[in-house]
């Protein structure tokens, strides 16, 4: 038996102020797609934004549904528009912010696992990787060079 360690690396911004001001601005439309996230179950609102290389921005917010699995997440509704959209695009930078309408999220919410086999299918496809921001309302930013620190032993297509 051999035992096999695996460590990642993520940066840790005290506040969104801290951060570039590309993503200050990345991060301001990922919370006007929160604002407008379809959340009556979970009161709880998702937004992201992407930057891709055409300069466009995609946004996305959770999209809810009475029969609860219908519904989809905020980065994956993103994150599939783009492809759709943009097919050839490269994704470069991506921002989520979370927030409760129960509670202030003052801590930086993760993607779900769900959206990182989504998005690591577009790091893969791209060969490039996502630099990944993400946050609550207020209070500490993570990023993540790419999306490949944020889901170690990936299923991906060299499996197949
Ligand atoms: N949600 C997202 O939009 N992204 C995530 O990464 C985690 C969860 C949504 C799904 C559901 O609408 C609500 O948040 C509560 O889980």
């Amino acid at each position: 038996m051999t035992e096999v360690k695996i460590e990642t690396t993520l940066q840790i911004y005290k506040d969104l102020n801290d951060t570039p001001k590309d993503i200050q601005e990345l991060m301001k439309s990922a919370v006007r797609a929160r604002d407008n996230a379809y959340a009556p179950y979970s009161k709880f609102n998702v937004g992201a934004a992407l930057l891709l290389d055409n300069n466009e921005v995609i946004i996305g917010s959770n999209q809810e549904n009475a029969s609860y699995p219908s519904g989809l997440c905020a980065e994956r509704t993103a994150i599939y528009y783009a492809g759709a959209k943009y097919p050839k695009a490269k994704i470069i930078k991506m921002a989520i912010t979370a927030s409760s309408q129960n509670q202030i999220t003052d801590q930086p919410i993760p993607p779900c696992g769900a959206c990182r086999q989504a998005i690591a299918e577009y790091e893969i496809k791209q060969d490039q990787p996502i630099e990944i921001y993400f946050m609550g309302v207020k209070g500490k930013v993570v990023k993540s060079n790419s999306l490949a620190n944020l889901l170690p032993l990936v299923f991906d297509r060299g499996f197949l």
